[in-house]
């Protein structure tokens, strides 16, 4: 196989970048501070970015489908944030005291958000779902958490088990983590109403959490149906349900996956487009549970939350400005018809060019299947592989995604690994331009030997 032609174009398109990669590598394990933004033969360093575009350090524009890893639901740098965030700036950045911006950034996660009676403010969803998982232990009493397969929920302990390919044989997700907690963590496979009874009835545990719209960002969707059959089986076995929201909310309605499903759970995480595209999650539900964060409460015991940038005044300024507009409905969207007309037509490109490759996905998330075989119907909602979560999200060959992410670099494009984001500033130039950079990267990918 030769392989050799994506790498020498790319050193000859990205020297600088590469240059700093390798100063990189004297800094950081791999070279990288976030295992997805791992690259070979080196990850593209940006220098700037506004809109949908990211500028890199050779000075050449790349559209970008990761979005700040699909926080940036209105692109780089809109001038709304930019204003809220320098005006803030000037006023101060950390007040270690309470501020009235909290106060408007909590009520308009309540205005939205069908299930934030309460709100509580973190620094990252890991935080977010982690607080979850407490409060659940508290409230219940009971220990043990059920997730479903390949369901990511951040890096903490108790969630990281189960969340990464492949899901059969030895666990390869947990090294580091202690014994005693795999215990608690029971994953059962996406979808499954019935494995989901079962390990309620079974073993009883303190909360069941899933990611709104299915595993990694609906690489493995769950349906609405799954969604209420989750509900409604937690409620008869009095079981917490969270909804990790923290991709979908104020992303696929403003409302996130619940608003658009109608299924109202008892705890929501939130991160990402909550705080603008500054750092910043939160944990939103019912009052009864979230009085487990507060002093002399119904449990006699409060759960302690410190945290240094809780509720920063940065990101409370950024994500205002952002679910401000978020609530007019158009960002989403926007993000959602982009998205929708980019897999109709990647589809159209892959048919024509005999690529086996098939783009699926729902609302403005976009996953791309390699080595596909199976049949290609003309239809919106169509899953491959009717959803087989192992098909769908089991374990590729990573020279092969490098490949093909590097592929699409050289020719202006950043795809978020295999899947891509879209968000309001995409236009439909930024589309016509991104299939066309999909049919040069198959060239490139075939004279390769990626492709048949
Ligand atoms: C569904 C989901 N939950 C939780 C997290 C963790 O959020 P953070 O990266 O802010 O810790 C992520 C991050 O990508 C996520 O996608």
């Amino acid at each position: 196989m030769p392989q050799a032609r994506i790498a020498e174009l790319f050193a000859e398109r990205y020297p600088r970048s590469l240059e700093l990669a390798e100063q990189a590598r004297q800094c950081f394990p791999s070279g990288v501070t976030h295992d997805s933004r791992y690259l070979e033969p080196g990850p593209v360093f940006v220098d700037r970015a506004a809109g949908s575009i990211k500028y890199s350090v050779e000075g050449h524009p790349i559209i970008d489908y990761w979005v700040g890893h699909g926080a940036l639901l209105l692109g780089h740098s809109p001038s709304t944030v930019v204003q809220a965030v320098q005006e803030q700036m000037a006023r101060g950045t950390h007040f270690a005291a309470n501020h009235e911006l909290e106060i408007r950034w909590a009520q308009l996660v309540q205005q939205l958000i069908p299930s934030a009676e309460r709100v509580r403010f973190t620094s990252s969803g890991t935080e977010a779902t982690l607080m979850a998982l407490r409060i659940a232990r508290l409230v219940t009493s009971r220990q043990k958490v059920v997730k479903l397969t390949g369901h990511f929920h951040g890096w903490h302990d108790f969630l990281v088990p189960q969340a990464y390919a492949p899901y059969v044989g030895p666990d390869n997700a947990t090294p580091g983590i202690a014994d005693g907690v795999l215990s608690d963590v029971i994953s059962i496979p996406p979808n499954d109403v019935a494995a989901l009874e079962q390990a309620l009835s079974e073993h009883h545990p303190a909360c069941v959490i899933i990611e709104a719209t299915g595993g990694h960002w609906g690489a493995v969707p769950v349906s609405g149906e799954y969604l209420h059959a989750a509900r409604e089986l937690t409620q008869k076995y009095d079981v917490l349900f969270i909804l990790d929201e923290v991709i979908t909310g104020f992303r696929v309605d403003p409302g996130g996956a619940q608003a658009f499903y109608g299924v109202q759970p008892d705890m929501t995480t939130l991160a990402k487009i909550l705080a603008g595209g500054l750092p910043g999650g939160a944990l939103a539900g019912r009052a009864d549970l979230l009085d487990a964060l507060a002093f002399n409460n119904r449990y006699g015991r409060k759960i302690p939350h410190p945290g240094t940038y809780n509720a920063n005044p940065l990101s409370a300024a950024a994500g205002i400005a952002v679910l401000e507009q978020v609530a007019t409905g158009e960002p989403c969207r926007i993000a959602n018809e982009r998205a929708s007309e980019l897999r109709r037509r990647l589809n159209q490109l892959f048919i024509d060019k005999r690529a086996n490759w098939i783009a699926y996905g729902e609302f403005s998330m976009i996953h791309i299947l390699p080595d596909y075989d199976g049949p290609r119907p003309d239809s919106e909602t169509f899953i491959p592989y009717e959803g087989q979560h192992l098909k769908l999200d089991g374990a590729r060959n990573a020279k092969y995604k490098h490949a093909y992410r590097a592929a699409l670099l050289l020719n202006g494009v950043d795809w978020f690994g295999w899947g891509g984001l879209t968000s309001a500033a995409h236009s439909k130039s930024d589309l016509d331009a991104t299939v066309e950079a999909f049919d040069r990267a198959i060239g490139l990918l075939r004279a390769d030997g990626w492709l048949p």
